[in-house]
């Protein structure tokens, strides 16, 4: 994968001199924030027995999660039971990335990473800092990040709504096979920050996955549970925004 980007970002006029003095890891990190989508292994949606996940058996505004594109790295899928249209979303340096929107037969359901852009912290099973919370009052869908009270739109793309996130949660792509109704997660949109997620859990991450190696194993077919199963202790907060 770095190496694809890599070829891409030379292929797109990016100066060599500048990528090679950039080090491996600074350089992953370049190649995230300059992607409007960053690719990864495709992945099908799958059950706890492997089968596909059928999209129209999601019940509204119940939220499950699958590992992508590591064993370590949740996300969060949710059928919001609305039809959802593409948003471009802004980033704090001006660029922006087209958000495509809802799948699924209604092109109600999303996907988001559960990692938050603040300082990192994510519906990890012993602790669901981030979580989904449904419409209510005049508010809409959010994911709400309770470490520091950050909200985001998941109707919009993952656009910040409140608290201290500098930008953005980075949406799943998932690919749409409509005939099967099935999805594949194919790679990202916006900035998921993996390499700064890694480095700020690197001692509970080896608690929980023995190696930083499996940790950082890259999921072939992601396995898509309820959040509760997932996370065992999830955290209450108000939604600000
Ligand atoms: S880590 Fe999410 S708001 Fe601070």
């Amino acid at each position: 994968m770095d190496r694809r980007n890599f070829l891409d970002l030379l292929a797109k006029g990016t100066s060599l001199g500048l990528l090679l003095k950039l080090s491996p890891l600074g350089m992953l990190e370049f190649v995230q924030a300059q992607s409007s989508a960053n690719p990864f292994r495709r992945a099908l949606l799958v059950d706890k027995a492997g089968s596909p996940i059928k999209l129209n058996t999601l019940k509204p505004h119940e939220p499950f999660v699958f590992a992508y594109p590591f064993a370590a790295t949740p996300n969060i899928l949710v059928n919001l039971d609305v039809e959802l249209t593409p948003v471009d979303v802004r980033m704090p340096d001006g660029s922006s990335y087209r958000w495509p929107g809802g799948v699924g037969r209604r092109r109600s359901v999303v996907a988001y990473t559960s990692i938050c852009p603040h300082t990192f912290s994510y519906a990890a099973p012993t602790l669901g800092a981030m979580g989904y919370r449904q419409p209510e009052g005049g508010r809409g869908p959010r994911m709400v990040c309770c470490a520091h009270l950050s909200a985001f739109d998941v109707s919009r793309g993952g656009e910040v709504r409140g608290g201290p996130a500098p930008h953005a949660l980075a949406a799943v792509s998932l690919e749409y096979d409509a005939a099967r109704d099935e999805a594949y997660a194919v790679g990202f949109l916006g900035n998921p920050q993996f390499d700064a997620f890694f480095r700020e859990h690197n001692q509970a991450l080896r608690g929980l996955f023995r190696t930083t190696a499996r940790a950082r194993e890259e999921v072939a077919r992601a396995t898509t549970i309820p959040y509760a199963e997932h996370t065992r202790v999830p955290t209450t907060c108000p939604v600000v925004g």
